[in-house]
């Protein structure tokens, strides 16, 4: 093939100039944490046996080398000499034992300290002691740590935070001893605009958590700091959660990609004894180990940003460059960037390596594949002087909008419009059963592909039949192959997501070889909700716009990030449940013709200025109920829609001004004509009102202090909550239960609270059985000022005592843990 253009045949191996590197950390720090899998539970044994893993796995070969402890490994107390103290327990031979150990391995060393009082699990913290502290770490031969914010007796201004973070680099630098200094303090000072030269490494936000939610909103947040990264001083994305089960691969390989794309410190987070091939393999992938730790030390830019889909560009030593499609929305997208938006030298092809299958091809001048909800494809690009050897890159799209299961399964629709054509509702969803499937075949290489056809693979029972043409004897460079499916869905399907395989198959190059590109795309199956009422917070919409971050559930829109805003509250009144959004918004479910009506208040939230604002609920195309005119500062209105017949519900809000923050507050949907009486789902009942005092609450630990008082001042039922004075480290509030208490059939504890301060940490706990023995939840972290929020913890998430496992029937005790030192709200401690 004589296809290059004449202008691109010399590409001289330029590599970039790459100044010398700093002492330490000139490459983003590789190794593990014990936090993310463990939390406090860190003892010898664990870290003695990670480091053997690092060794005998192959990690440390493919670059992991600090083996850190996080928190909770000291006594609560500190030697009479002023030192922190190893747990005998825990580390029977001190933090030195298993220094020496690591570092017989030819590993290093981590520990963890705080910038507070108290570390966040509330265990001696270094503020006014950094130079003691420093000193004993090096005295054990500690290389790397990991400084955290708790209780940090903060005025919140950014001179404190460099003070106090400056004050033990200073005292580790005074060691003589090395060491890496990872600043943690979750993003709050925008550490990124000052801490370089201070720090190696810095958070840029709050504590990862083991979910899509969690992983999605870190990246949108620490993408964009990509300027403010170079050798030696490293955005901090927080620990890796990969292989801790609470995503899939492909969200695992989103989070392993992007880590390395955005030059990231690559600390595992996992039990690496227990770590299925799966794990290691995402964990060892050497293509994305040598993009993070490529010696230019650039983190990967932002090309393009929009609807979820993210490209990131990452210079390479050699002169490649690493390219990131990056799908965050939940369906199949096909992502493109033109080389000429990258820093891509001109071409007249280029090759990519999939650094997750490995596979080989050329394009022209446009990087695309079709990739999957929630997955990353990660190429290393470079020029490429003959493409014809190298099958070009062929991405496959797919799209499908819902689909509802058919009363026939046979996929032709029972009542298609007077024309012949299906009827179909605004997202291609079917009413009467089945959807419409778009998919393309997009060829990106240096010469045509042949004999294409495409194919969609369903799940037994459907069908897919292509209505338009399916099969193109050639497909020039990027030209399309558009096809459109009617796809069938039994009329018994649950709700959930499907697969269907959609495949390319077509001959490249002189010799017509044969080859296929497929991609996945999912059928969202919808269906109409149970019977009974509902809390509309509860059901999950089957699409949902807003003007300012997602829309939330329980509580109002706060900000751009997730789960930021606070408790609903319009005109004073505080509602636990609800959706906040912004104007401009549109939320719909799917009835399926099951439902009867919808009541609701509505309002703007006293978070916001704005309006006026008009709210209006649909019943498919018609207005059931609007609230017209609403402006800032009224009281909530009561919306009630009829329903009855209706396939879809929508959710509207308008208003000449974006942006503001309107709430549909204890939004009730009822389904399966049952009584306007009968009980709202899920049920909750309460343990504490504080309607008629404090519930003669108590403090677990007097001698730490905290007192108690009923108070008007915040509640989210009756007329009263509880204020709680909280004592700097904390204490637990709550008291043993007059009889036990039978909580079976429900599944967490929650409380409503409003918190005065940044670093308010808390926890719930129960005392269960004949032995009181008592199980506490995992940590939660106040990072927003002065705001309200519900907390729950999940029965799984409290553990008890080794031996002891948590009984709902038998609950003798509950309590709530607050700290800080200043004054806690809170109200309605209740189960669900
Ligand atoms: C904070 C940090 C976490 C972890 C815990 C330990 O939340 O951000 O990474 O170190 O403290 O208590």
């Amino acid at each position: 093939m004589a296809l290059l253009a004449s202008s691109a045949l010399t590409w001289p191996a330029q590599a970039a100039a790459v100044p010398s590197p700093p002492a330490l950390a000139a490459t983003p720090p590789m190794g593990f944490n014990n936090w993310n899998a463990f939390g406090c539970d860190v003892n010898e044994t664990l870290i003695k046996e990670t480091a053997d893993v690092f060794v005998s796995s192959g990690l440390k070969d493919a670059g992991y080398q600090y083996v850190n402890i996080d928190d909770c490994w000291s006594l609560r107390e500190r030697g009479p000499d002023g030192r922190l103290v190893p747990d005998p327990a825990k580390f029977p031979n001190g933090i030195k034992g298993v220094a020496d150990y690591v570092h017989g391995k030819g590993l290093k060393l981590g520990i963890y300290g705080d910038a507070g009082t108290k570390t966040c699990a509330g265990y001696p913290g270094s503020l006014g002691h950094e130079e003691i502290d420093a000193q004993t770490w090096a005295d054990w031969g500690v290389d790397y740590l990991k400084y955290d914010n708790c209780n940090n007796q903060s005025d919140g201004s950014q001179a404190d935070y460099i003070r106090r973070y400056t004050a033990m680099r200073q005292a580790l630098d005074k060691t003589g001893r090395p060491f890496v200094y990872s600043i943690c303090e979750w993003g709050t000072s925008q550490p990124w605009t000052w801490a370089k030269g201070v720090g190696h490494l810095w958070r840029t936000t709050g504590d990862i958590s083991d979910n899509w939610a969690s992983l999605r909103s870190i990246i949108r947040q620490n993408a964009p700091l990509a300027a403010y990264a170079g050798p030696g001083h490293w955005n901090d994305p927080d620990m890796l959660e990969i292989g801790n089960g609470g995503m899939t691969d492909t969200e695992y390989r989103t989070h392993m990609s992007m880590w390395a794309m955005m030059a990231a410190p690559l600390i595992i987070g996992t039990d690496l004894r227990k770590a299925t091939p799966q794990t290691l393999a995402i964990l060892g992938n050497r293509d994305l180990i040598a993009i993070d730790q490529d010696r230019l030390g650039v983190q990967g830019a932002v090309v393009s940003d929009g609807n979820g889909l993210m490209v990131l560009d990452k210079p390479l030593a050699n002169g490649d460059r690493a390219i990131a499609l990056y799908n965050s929305t939940d369906s199949l997208a096909t992502i493109s960037v033109a080389t000429a938006d990258t820093g891509l030298r001109r071409a007249g092809a280029y090759r990519l390596t999939d650094v997750w299958t490995g596979r080989a091809s050329q394009v022209r001048s446009t990087i695309s594949a079709g990739v999957p909800a929630h997955g990353t494809v990660v190429y290393r690009v470079r020029p490429l002087r003959d493409p014809a050897t190298v099958a070009p890159a062929v991405a496959v799209g797919a799209e499908l909008g819902t689909v509802v299961p058919g009363p026939t399964g046979g996929g032709t629709p029972t009542s298609p419009a007077r024309d012949g054509t299906p009827a179909t509702t605004p997202d291609g969803s079917d009413p009467t059963g089945g959807g419409t499937l778009t998919t393309t075949v997009t060829n990106r290489g240096v010469g045509a592909i042949r004999e294409v056809s495409v194919s969609a693979g369903v799940p037994d029972g459907w069908t897919a039949t292509a209505t338009t043409e399916r099969r193109r004897a050639r497909l020039a460079t990027d030209a399309t192959l558009e096809t459109t499916w009617r796809i069938g869905v039994p009329a018994d399907t649950p709700a959930g997501r499907y697969p269907i395989d959609v495949t390319a198959a077509y001959e490249w190059g002189p010799r017509h070889r044969p080859a296929t590109t497929s991609s996945q795309v999912v059928a969202v199956v919808v269906t109409a909700p149970q019977d009974g009422r509902r809390h509309l917070s509860t059901i999950e919409p089957v699409t949902s716009v807003n003007a300012t971050g997602p829309v939330e559930a329980d509580q109002s829109n706060g900000g751009a990030l997730e789960n930021d805003g606070n408790l609903i509250t319009i005109g004073g009144k505080v509602y636990p449940r609800g959706l906040g959004t912004t104007t401009g918004s549109e939320l719909r479910y799917y009835l399926g013709g099951r439902c009867s009506g919808l009541v609701t208040d509505v309002g703007i939230d006293d978070e916001a200025a704005g309006g006026p604002v008009t709210f209006t609920v649909y019943a498919d195309d018609t207005a059931a109920a609007t609230s017209g005119p609403v402006a800032a500062g009224e009281a909530p209105k009561t919306l009630t829609a009829d329903l009855t017949g209706a396939a879809w519900l929508r959710l509207v809000v308008e208003s000449a001004t974006a942006g503001v923050h309107a709430d549909w507050a204890a939004p009730v949907l009822a389904c399966g004509g049952v009584p306007d009486d009968s009980p709202i789902l899920p049920e909750s009942r309460t343990i504490f009102s504080f309607e008629s005092g404090t519930e003669d609450f108590t403090i677990a630990n007097p001698n730490d202090g905290g007192t108690v008082a009923q108070s008007p001042l915040f509640h989210t039922e009756g007329a009263n909550g509880l204020k709680v004075s909280t004592p700097v480290a904390g204490n637990w509030f709550g008291r043993r239960l007059a009889a036990p208490l039978d909580l079976t059939g429900k599944t967490m504890l929650k409380f409503d609270l409003k918190a005065g301060e940044v670093g308010t940490v808390g926890e719930i706990a129960v005392q269960v059985g004949e032995s009181s023995s008592w199980c506490q939840g995992g940590l939660w972290t106040w990072t927003n000022p002065g705001s309200s929020k519900t907390i729950t913890e999940r029965f799984e998430q409290i553990s008890c005592p080794v031996g002891v496992t948590l009984d709902p029937s038998d609950i003798r005790a509950v309590w709530v843990f607050l700290n800080t030192g200043g004054e806690v709200l809170i109200d309605n401690i209740r189960a669900e």
